[in-house]
């Protein structure tokens, strides 16, 4: 093996500091197992590392393909295992959760109080008639009760929607009314940047459009005056003081197979999809692979700096570590707030061991120079980690060399919503390549196909593929499974289309490209065209938009929208401005695009559909491509 960090034709080595700790023969045992035989490897890790009421009696049942199952018949519940039994064992007085709040506010969690809190919210929400099978849906920023409320729904069988607190009204009424959920749990306000985010007026404008909605609990946070709808909205703390906010409720024992949780996230056409995770598969997948790839223990502090509302949050700030009976720390505010510097503090002050992030975030703090990260001791730092888009070269040597000082080796991690769990990574031990997601996980069997469905040849581009099920995949689309089977098995039948493209190079490691569809990576956030166009057209002004994801430095991606207007409006400046905050409005701030075009036309198929990809050529000064199709 070669020396500390030493860089040998583009691979970089992990130093012996890292291998000595990394468990590097127990990944190779995996490995070996789950080449000899897939099922029989996950029930292993299934049965040795999990508590289970009842056994299973199938481990993956695939006669309904692609509607795969796993642990059938068992019984378990993911808080057994995220909670009860830490609360039983030394681990009762370990910090779960340390909890920064933007105005340096402090909370620690230890399993026991983090079990209490969740025990007695459980019972708040059973007291209101929520059970098995009920959806919530929690709209929420990043402060501890949005953690306490997701597990309190898993504790009681009931699966939750959480919407991203940065999500604005129409993306939360529509969630919500997809969900049919009868409770929300929000909270008054989220700090950002030092301002409020009104989520209880969000809430309220989104309710006004969605009737399903029985019961709103509101966290106080920001502690401005809010709107209480008499009989609606009921005060969270005054809840938990009741008498019913019992501390000791039983978990509710359920499927394997049964849901966890919905998280909406975007696709190809049309409105966002629910994604549905259930609690045996989930639950093992999670936790294993956080622990293959981050290799976390006992004396870790975890750090990963997503935000609890999308899958990063839910699988790996959550759940994961949970599950692994590790300290998790959460941060609520923004990275660069008051100063360029506040990550690498809050590294300091609490001791972060693995920190794990988007390429996004790095290349924003990258920006502020050396001098910020280099005042503080990053000494705890061992590992790195990246996610939600392709990290490229310059941030990778970055983070490497000015965070992680040569020492800490960067688990560049490549998952989806769908999949709910990392799928290709790095482990602490693999040589990287700054770029690469590296290899397939153990159990995962991957491919590059080209149109035809056959393998790409070496270096060549083509669609991204998973070829087995595995644990943590997503059971179906709630409520619409024929969309499940359309949308990712009906390409190459009998394989999982994950939506991006990759090349494969000599050594197998795999280069993800970037999306083929209609999904645009905004600061690593997952957004549809289709959600972005619709809030266009909703404004008075606008008859037919199209957005389009066109390259930015920091960002990864930013929007361009194009805009035919209403006869008679005039195309001004004004009316640009009044755009963009319409979608900020009724998508989010993170929706709004960053240009607007009015045109006269747009390129279309003669069967009427939008071709985004000769817009975006064009923006790229790029060939258009096969335009036989475009109507003329
Ligand atoms: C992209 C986020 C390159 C990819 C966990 C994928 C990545 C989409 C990586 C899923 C990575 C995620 N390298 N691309 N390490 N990680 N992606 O559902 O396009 O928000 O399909 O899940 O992010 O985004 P999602």
């Amino acid at each position: 093996m070669a020396r500390s960090g030493e860089q040998n034709g583009g691979m970089v080595y992990p130093d012996e500091a890292v291998l000595a700790r990394a468990g590097v023969e127990d990944l190779r045992a995996v490995s070996q197992a789950m080449l000899v035989d897939m099922p029989s490897a996950w029930a292993e890790i299934a049965r040795t590392q999990f508590e289970w009421y009842e056994p299973w009696h199938t481990t993956l049942d695939e006669s309904n393909a692609p509607f795969y199952q796993w642990f059938v018949g068992g019984k378990t519940n993911i808080v057994l295992n995220a909670l009860d039994r830490h609360v039983r064992s030394w681990r009762r007085n370990k910090a779960a959760l340390i909890w920064e709040g933007e105005n340096y506010e402090t909370r620690t969690y230890t399993y026991q109080q983090l079990n209490r809190e969740v025990s007695r919210f459980a019972s708040v929400l059973r007291a209101m008639g929520v059970n098995k099978g009920d959806r919530v849906t929690i709209y929420m920023g990043r402060i501890p009760e949005i953690e306490i409320a997701m597990l309190a729904c898993a504790k009681l069988g009931a699966v939750h929607s959480v919407v991203y607190g940065g999500f604005s009204v129409e993306a939360l009424h529509g969630r919500i009314e997809d969900s049919q959920s009868r409770i929300a749990i929000t909270a008054d306000g989220a700090w950002l940047r030092g301002n409020v985010v009104p989520l209880k007026d969000i809430m309220d404008e989104a309710l006004q459009r969605a009737p399903t909605i029985q019961t709103v609990i509101v966290v106080k946070r920001t502690g401005q005056d809010v709107h209480m709808e008499p009989g609606r909205d009921l005060w969270y703390h005054d809840l938990m003081n009741l008498p019913i906010a019992d501390a000791h409720i039983e978990t509710v024992p359920v499927d394997a197979e049964d849901p966890l949780y919905l998280l909406y996230t975007s696709g190809t056409t049309g409105a966002p999809k629910a994604i549905l995770h259930t609690h045996g598969g989930y639950m093992v997948g999670v936790a294993a692979t956080l622990k293959w790839v981050f290799d976390v223990q006992d004396d870790d502090t975890w750090w990963c700096a997503a935000d609890p509302g999308w899958v990063t949050g839910h699988s790996y700030i959550i759940y994961g570590p949970l599950l692994l009976g590790a300290t998790s720390l959460m941060y609520e505010g923004a990275p660069n707030y008051p100063f360029p510097d506040r990550w690498w503090d809050i590294t300091e002050r609490h001791g972060v061991t693995i920190l794990y992030t988007a390429p996004t975030a790095i290349r924003g703090l990258m920006r502020f120079g050396d001098a910020w990260p280099n005042r503080h001791d990053l000494s705890k730092l061992r590992l790195l980690g990246s996610v939600g888009e392709p990290i490229n070269p310059e941030a990778w040597r970055w983070y490497h060399r000015v965070i992680g000082k040569d020492r800490c080796p960067i688990m560049d991690t490549w998952w989806q919503t769908e999949t709910g769990t990392f799928m290709i990574s790095p482990v602490p031990a693999t040589p990287l390549k700054p770029g690469s997601a590296t290899l397939p996980l153990p159990g995962v069997e991957v491919d590059v196909l080209n149109e035809e469905g056959d393998p790409a040849g070496l270096n060549e581009e083509g669609y991204l593929v998973i070829k087995r099920p595995w644990p943590g995949m997503m059971r179906t689309i709630y409520g619409d499974p024929e969309r499940y089977v359309n949308s990712y098995w009906s390409r190459f039948p009998g394989v999982y289309m994950t939506g991006d493209s990759a090349r494969r190079d000599e050594d197998g490691y795999i280069w993800v490209i970037g999306r083929v569809d209609d999904v645009i990576k905004v600061s690593g956030y997952r957004l549809g065209t289709a959600e972005i166009e619709s809030a266009l057209v909703s404004h008075r002004a606008v008859a037919e938009a199209a957005v389009i994801g066109v390259p930015d430095e920091v960002r990864g991606h930013v929007i361009k929208a194009y805009c035919i207007l209403i006869t008679g409006v005039e195309p001004t400046q004004r009316l640009v401005e009044e755009l963009r905050d319409h979608v900020a409005h009724e998508v989010g701030p993170i929706a709004k695009p960053a240009t607007i075009e009015f045109v006269e036309t747009l390129p279309k198929t003669r069967s009427g559909k939008i071709m985004r990809r000769v817009l975006k050529a064009r923006v790229l000064g790029q060939d258009e491509g096969d335009t036989s199709t475009l109507e003329q």
